[in-house]
């Protein structure tokens, strides 16, 4: 993100303060169609609508904050990116950025599988009726007891994290009288550029087993031997939010050799590879994330190509978008509600949600657009801090945007590519009710995760 001067406004000294803004949009009203969902718009009056429906209405009828989430925009992107891969490979949604019942029955019907990390995710997906062979089960301690409902339920694949998971997985299954098919998951040690917390292939931290020093090689051995196992692949994944494709190419690159030694060492040549998932979105003007086609074509150039110089059949390719998907067919919808102008500073916009529907920014510095959504202004832009409302000077959902000096108590502003892990890492700290989650289409809305009542609280409270 550039940093650059801003036409002085009557709020602010000539000098603007530290941050990561850009000069502000030629025009605040414009809705940019990188950053919002596909059928968002602006009326004739200057409200935004999205499926049709204006959001004073959504406001109205199911209060802010509300995560507002476009079902057809959803729709679209699962067919680009099951349509991108062809048939030759298969798609997995990651239910970690966003899962609900509503969800898990538009993947099924566009056809996409389901990667799920808990008995939790696993339960919402067979409750909504996701077929069990679609489902990838992932995870670095999974439980003995989400073990035994994974096989039993009979998921298409469990992703093998650990030594001790091999031995765990394969005794359940011989245990429960089958034979589950697996994969390995491998660290191929590369620095995805993203922030620390969401890269996961270096070789220092909690994920998958390393390739450097054979112990992936050693993981497949054992895997091999075990009875209770099907070993159909290796699974990578590097991290989220990448929009550079090199670090693909060197895990793809990493993982064919593995399976070019495992040929060499056992005579097997494994069907499958995961490239993970972690295709970055646009949250900003600024991002320019690669159409799912381009991705697609990448990432099975290299797998071909690499498969024929090392003579190895190409196998079956899969991925796991989550954000990808999800991340840019929602917005969250707020009420404004204090605001501060700090002389020299900036303006400091208080909102009645924060870190509790969205902890992004506060976890990961990360980056947002925002924009008044209730009417349309031509007042000149002012640059803005929009804040929460929980007891923490950290809770801060965009720390730098423009938004129109005329910005008054009561607006409406929305936040757009908030689907992926805002609700899904959603908390009730300072006991705020989270969300809803409501999906809209062709001018109909509905609630899929109602907001969260003060009996909901209560009713986890069982002291005395
Ligand atoms: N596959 C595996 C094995 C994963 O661990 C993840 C994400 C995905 C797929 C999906 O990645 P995506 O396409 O959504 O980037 N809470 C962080 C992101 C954590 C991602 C964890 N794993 C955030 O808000 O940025």
């Amino acid at each position: 993100m550039s940093r650059s001067a801003h036409p002085a406004g009557p709020r602010h000294a000539d000098v603007l303060p530290e941050g990561h803004y850009t000069a502000p949009a030629a025009d605040l009203n414009v809705l940019d169609e990188k950053v919002w969902s596909r059928t968002v718009r602006r009326n004739e009056d200057g409200v935004a609508t999205v499926a049709g429906i204006e959001v004073t209405r959504l406001a109205e009828e199911f209060g802010t904050p509300a995560y507002i989430l476009d079902e057809t925009d959803f729709r679209a992107r699962c067919r680009a990116w099951s349509g991108a891969f062809g048939t030759d490979a298969d798609v997995f949604y990651a239910g970690k950025a966003f899962l609900s019942r509503a969800v898990v029955r538009w993947l099924a019907e566009e056809g996409l599988n389901l990667d799920v990390c808990s008995g939790g995710e696993l339960a919402t997906a067979l409750a909504a009726g996701m077929p069990a062979e679609r489902i990838a089960f992932h995870g670095n301690n999974k439980s003995l007891g989400e073990i035994e409902r994974a096989v039993s339920a009979g998921v298409g694949r469990i992703v093998l994290d650990s030594f001790q998971e091999i031995v765990r997985v394969a005794h359940v299954a011989q245990r429960l009288g089958t034979r589950q098919r697996v994969q390995i998951r491998v660290t191929v040690g590369v620095e995805a550029h993203t922030h620390e917390f969401i890269a996961t292939a270096h070789e220092d931290q909690k994920f998958g087993i390393a390739l450097a020093d054979g112990q992936a090689a050693e993981a497949v051995r054992r895997a091999l031997t075990l009875d209770g196992l099907e070993l159909t692949g290796i699974h990578s994944h590097i991290g989220s939010q990448i929009f550079d494709m090199a670090g693909f190419e060197v895990s793809a690159r990493r993982v064919v050799q593995l399976l070019a030694q495992v040929r060499d060492e056992h005579g097997v040549e494994l069907p499958e590879i995961d490239l993970g998932g972690g295709l970055g979105i646009a949250y900003t003007s600024e991002d320019d994330p690669r159409e799912p086609h381009d991705i697609a074509k990448a990432l099975s150039d290299i797998v071909t190509r690499e498969c024929e110089s090392a003579g190895l059949r190409t196998p079956r390719i899969s991925v796991e978008p989550g954000r990808a998907i999800v991340g840019p067919t929602a917005f969250t919808l707020y009420e404004v509600g204090t605001i501060k102008p700090l002389e020299g500073l900036r303006t400091y916009v208080s909102v009645d949600g924060g870190m509790s529907d969205n902890i992004r920014t506060a976890l990961y510095d990360a980056e947002y657009s925002v924009a008044l959504v209730s009417r349309r202004s031509d007042a000149e832009p002012m640059l803005t801090r929009v804040v929460g409302k929980h007891c923490e000077s950290g809770d801060i959902v965009v720390r730098d945007a423009f938004l129109p000096a005329d910005l008054a108590p009561g607006d409406l502003i929305a936040v757009p590519a908030t689907g992926a892990y805002c609700r899904s890492m959603a908390s009730n700290y300072n006991h705020a009710l989270r969300p809803p989650v409501v999906a809209v289409k062709d001018g109909g809305a509905r609630v899929i995760v109602r907001r969260e009542t003060e009996e909901d609280l209560l009713r986890l409270d069982v002291g005395e």
